[in-house]
């Protein structure tokens, strides 16, 4: 097992030598406001085909394209018209990613064969400064091996992927689940994974969206599978204090909740998103919990429901996704 190396971003050189990786073909694992992303040259076909290979995907799948400004996004992309232009002023940089028509430069392997692709300018300077030393557009799934959990810290990386050539470290990643994709490809705007920009601040601008799901539309965003960003550990989603009840003597469990519980003894082991119950801070730690939790080797996972505004509407989206089919949670 060959173990990445992880250079402090802030180290003298760092950003230009993970920008040489960068050139050269190899596989870059970076911060970005929202999760930790594994990059490659976006025009380099074998480069993105390694995304693959190392995140262990069955099947090549589209990957975002990210970029350091709006112009550069429009080599890639159709960002010509109203709707796209005023999304971007409002939400770049920052979690949203916008699906448009894509130019003739991107190479199939990044859109998976579709003619649309999907773009974003991270708001995060680590991300920003390599793209731009790099002189590349960078494409990058989250940085987890398909269907875990998705990274918010350098070591979630290091821990869980191996046939990296380099982890930047830049810390916590402060949104910590993933960005919004907006598709503005068909007829009308849609929304095809709810993520780090709420979906009512979304809609102010494009008015009402149109949302994917399960059933509607064909999972071309695997974030879509009814089971993925999954922890090892089978977990619940459990509403209330009476689970309790419903724990087998022996049993090991543990606990992932927005406020403090009324009974931590109960748990094996108990994480508090936030204790002044802020959606922002739950998301943001949202995805490193999981990561402690399933560390834990535990029989079993409770999570309680948080309110689904905001970006609560994203942490519940992934939890159902995390909780197992006999769970009994919600679909
Ligand atoms: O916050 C994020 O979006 C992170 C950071 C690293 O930027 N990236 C991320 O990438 O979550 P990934 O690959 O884990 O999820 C991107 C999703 C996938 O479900 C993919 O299918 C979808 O975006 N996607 C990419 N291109 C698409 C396209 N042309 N049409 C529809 N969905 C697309
Ligand atoms: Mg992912």
């Amino acid at each position: 097992m060959t173990h990445a190396r992880i250079l402090e971003a802030s180290t003298a050189g760092a950003i230009d030598e993970a920008a040489g990786v960068i050139r050269r073909g190899g596989l870059v694992a970076f911060p970005t406001e929202t999760v930790y992303g594994l990059g490659a040259d976006a025009c380099n076909p074998i480069a993105v085909a390694r995304i693959f290979e190392v995140k262990r995907r069955p099947a090549f799948d589209p990957v975002i394209v990210h970029v350091a400004d709006p112009v550069a996004a429009s080599l890639y992309g159709d960002f010509s018209s109203g709707c796209a232009q005023s999304l971007i002023r409002e939400f770049w940089p920052g979690p949203l990613t916008l699906v448009v028509r894509k130019t003739e430069i991107v190479p199939p392997v990044v859109t998976a064969g579709l003619d649309t692709v999907a773009v974003r300018m991270p708001d995060h300077e680590t991300a920003i400064a390599l793209i731009r030393a790099s002189g590349r557009a960078i494409a990058a799934p989250s940085a987890n091996p398909f269907g875990y959990v998705s990274p918010t810290e350098a070591g979630h990386v290091a821990a869980l992927l191996t046939g990296v050539d380099l982890i930047l470290d830049g810390g916590r990643c402060k949104v910590g689940v993933e960005s919004s994709i907006l598709s503005l490809a068909g007829s009308r705007p849609l929304l095809l994974r709810a993520g780090g920009a709420a979906p009512e601040d979304l809609e102010r601008i494009t008015g009402p969206l149109g949302w994917s799901t399960d059933a509607a539309v064909r999972p071309d965003a695997p974030g879509q599978l009814s089971r993925h960003y999954a922890t090892r550990t089978p977990l619940q989603i459990i509403a209330g204090q009476s689970v309790g009840n419903q724990q087998h003597p022996g049993e090991r469990v543990g606990l992932i909740t927005m406020l403090p519980p009324l009974h931590p003894e109960r748990y094996e082991a108990v994480e508090v998103l936030s204790p002044t119950g802020d959606l922002r801070e739950a998301a943001a730690n949202l995805f490193a919990a999981l990561h402690r939790l399933d560390r834990l080797g535990l029989d079993r996972l409770i999570a309680r429901p948080v309110p689904a505004v905001g970006l609560g509407i994203a942490i519940m989206d992934r939890l159902r996704r995390c909780s197992s089919p006999e769970s009994g949670a919600a679909p």
